[in-house]
This record gives C-alpha cells, sequence and structure tokens, in this order.
C-alpha cells in the first residue's frame, strides 16, 4: 500500500476536483429542491448505498429540514481496481420493507450505470409507492445502462475520483473534498 497514515494520504493528491465549500453548497441546494418535491406530511425514506453514501447521506440528512426515515444497504460492484466489473452484490439489506413507502436512494456516484439500474430493479420488486435517486456526483460519459436520475450533484469528467465517501482501495473515503489522484497511485494495478 502507498500510503500509511493520513498525512501521506493528502501527498497522493494531484488536484482537487470539487471543494469542501462548493460541496456544501449543492448538498444544501439539492436538499432544498427534495423538501420542495415531496409533500410536506408525506413519509420519505432516504437509502444511503454503502459504503460511498455515507458522508453524503449524513450531510443531506442534516440538510432536510423536513421528518425523513433512514435505511442503509450494502453493494460491492467493484474489486479492487478503478473500472466496474458490471458484477453487483447486496453484501447487506435493508432491514424494513419498502411496501407503500416513498424510497429516496442516495449514492455516491453514477459510472457505467450497472450498481444504480441493478439497485432499482431489486427495490422496485418491493412495490415502494415511490422510488427515485440522488447522486452525489455523474460521469454521463461512462454511462453503459441508461439510469434515470432524479438528483445529481455534479456531473464530472471521466476521472477516478475520491473523498466525501468515495475511496480508493478502501482509502481516501474521509477527504472532505474530491479530490484527483496522483497517476502513480495506480502504478501498481495492472489496468
Ligand atoms: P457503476 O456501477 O459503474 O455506475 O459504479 C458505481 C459505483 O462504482 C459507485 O457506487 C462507486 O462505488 C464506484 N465508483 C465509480 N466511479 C468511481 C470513482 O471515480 N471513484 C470511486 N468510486 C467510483
Ligand atoms: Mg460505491
Amino acid at each position: 500500500m502507498m500510503s500509511q497514515n493520513h498525512q501521506d494520504l493528502y501527498q497522493d493528491i494531484d488536484h482537487i476536483l470539487i471543494s469542501e465549500e462548493q460541496l456544501q453548497q449543492r448538498v444544501a441546494a439539492i436538499a432544498a429542491a427534495i423538501e420542495a418535491d415531496y409533500a410536506e406530511d408525506e413519509d420519505l425514506l432516504l437509502i444511503c448505498v454503502l459504503k460511498g453514501g455515507y458522508i453524503f447521506l449524513s450531510d443531506l440528512s442534516r440538510a432536510l429540514k423536513r421528518p425523513h426515515h433512514l435505511d442503509f444497504m450494502g453493494i460491492s460492484s467493484y474489486g479492487g481496481g478503478t473500472t466496474s466489473r458490471g458484477a453487483v452484490q447486496i453484501i447487506m439489506d435493508l432491514k424494513q420493507p419498502l411496501a407503500g413507502r416513498n424510497v429516496l436512494i442516495v449514492e455516491d456516484i453514477i459510472d457505467s450505470g450497472h450498481t444504480l439500474s441493478y439497485l432499482r430493479q431489486n427495490l422496485l420488486a418491493r412495490q415502494p409507492a415511490s422510488l427515485k435517486i440522488c447522486t452525489l456526483l455523474n460521469k454521463p460519459s461512462r454511462r453503459e445502462v441508461d439510469v434515470a436520475v432524479d438528483y445529481i450533484g455534479f456531473d464530472i469528467p471521466d476521472e477516478f475520483v475520491v473523498g466525501y465517501g468515495l475511496d480508493f482501495d478502501e482509502l481516501y473515503r474521509n477527504f472532505p473534498f474530491i479530490a484527483v489522484l496522483k497517476p502513480e497511485v495506480f502504478a501498481h494495478l495492472n489496468l
């Protein structure tokens, strides 16, 4: 592994793509859009897609002024590398039924679209009253499967990003911004 401690992790950064301030402003705007779209007395269940969605979910949840419930789902679609193999696995399922609920999936990033398209079908089969998708980041140029997304934080170019929940090899999730790593960090991979 390239980096051993916190300080070293910051040395792996090539550049910051989205600053902490930009993230916070966008999260507030998305929360306002969600508040406008759901009636005040309507039930709303946010589903956090783990692990990558954990920071976005916690900021979005705190920015939402309306009541809502939370549940968590563990999904694995990647190995240790940086490209999707299209294979999606549920490694931890929801704790509650979705029938009749207004469900909003909270995801870190949509890349090929395989993960969300699988998740969408899987959750629709549980017959929620409504199902919407919210993603912090979107890489439109990488799409292999079409997925309708209701809320998008930022469209980004085809670059592998880390921070604000997103990892490379399970590291860098704790960066408070979205960053691109130096090419040499990936040098040991056969991509
Ligand atoms: P998809 O199935 O190709 O859309 O991939 C979605 C999942 O791949 C996300 O939930 C992330 O876990 C992971 N992913 C895709 N792009 C990136 C990236 O740039 N950085 C970190 N993780 C990524
Ligand atoms: Mg993920």
